[in-house]
């Protein structure tokens, strides 16, 4: 495997992360806010449905506020902070008996500043722990059918420039097939192939491209921008969602549950075939 592209091995997380022996899937997305935690929650849910126990994991969640319910003064740890995408997540995959005692396997690495890992980690004087990483994928090895595992901002993110040791770097390790969120405007195209060229470079499978927020009134340079993502990058568009404004707290909205739903029987049709 290409060195430059999976970390330099004396990066801590090279030795310390092993590689998920189950079924899952990485999800990466364009950019931040692009829907990650959207399209893994409604695949969650959508996994759900067909009966399956679903794992969720966040590893390194930055813009995390601080606890309510901290006793004040600085935050120090990952512990000190709200596990804001990972709450989202455990909640559509049912996790929701004894969410506190799962939160480190949940969320292992937060941290506060909302900026790139590499920024946050240095701002706020605390190396990632990833032996918190590594127990959170472990935890989930026998405890769920399929794993879900969110990345943060997009593949190029770093944790850590020195090494250099960057999401993509951090997701070969794992090993997960990868899915990518792409948006639905005129310039998705540059964005996501970049992106899967990224990720092939990472040497990691791609099982496909889900194009998140179609506008209600199409746009034809965004509707035709979406349409040829599949053509231009040859890796599949498995499904556009719509733009379904919601709230978290009344979780995701059914209809983005059920656009996912084939892309979830489609992936596990697969994922269960002997190899
Ligand atoms: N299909 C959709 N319709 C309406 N709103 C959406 C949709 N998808 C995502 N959003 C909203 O867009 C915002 C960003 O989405 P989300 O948190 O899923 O992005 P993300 O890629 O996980 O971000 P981050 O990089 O911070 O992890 C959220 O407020 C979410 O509710
Ligand atoms: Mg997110």
């Amino acid at each position: 495997m290409n060195k430059a592209t999976t970390g330099n091995k004396r990066y801590p997380a090279s030795e310390i992360i092993k590689r998920y022996r189950g079924v899952g899937l990485f999800i990466t997305g364009t950019g931040t806010d692009i829907g990650k935690t959207t399209i893994t929650a409604a695949l969650a849910a959508a996994f759900r449905q067909l009966g399956l126990v679903v794992g969720v994991c966040k590893p390194i969640n930055t813009g995390c506020p601080v606890r309510p319910d901290h006793a004040g003064g600085q935050a120090t740890g990952n512990d000190d902070l709200i596990a804001s995408d990972a709450t989202i997540l455990a909640r559509a995959a049912g996790l929701t008996n004894n969410l506190d005692s799962l939160l480190p396997v949940l969320s292992p690495i937060r941290y506060c500043v909302p900026v790139s890992p590499h920024l946050a980690a240095r701002m706020e004087r605390r190396k990632p722990d990833w032996r918190r990483v590594a127990a959170a994928l472990e935890y989930w090895q026998s405890r769920c059918d399929i794993l879900l595992v969110e990345g943060a901002g997009g593949w190029k993110v770093p944790i850590d420039t020195a090494a250099p040791f960057a999401i993509g770097d951090m997701a070969a390790k794992i090993g997960l097939p990868v899915l990518i969120v792409a948006g639905c405007y005129v310039g998705t195209i540059n964005h996501t192939w970049l992106t899967v060229q990224a990720v092939r470079q990472s040497r990691v499978p791609i099982f496909g491209i889900v194009a998140n927020r179609r506008p209600a009134t199409p746009d034809f340079g965004a509707m035709t921008s979406t349409d040829s993502l599949g053509k231009v990058t040859g890796v599949p568009l498995l499904a556009t969602l719509p733009d379904t404004p919601f709230d978290d707290k009344d979780g995701i909205p059914s209809a983005l549950v059920q656009t996912m739903l084939p892309v979830a029987r489609k992936y596990w049709k697969q994922a269960k075939r002997p190899r």
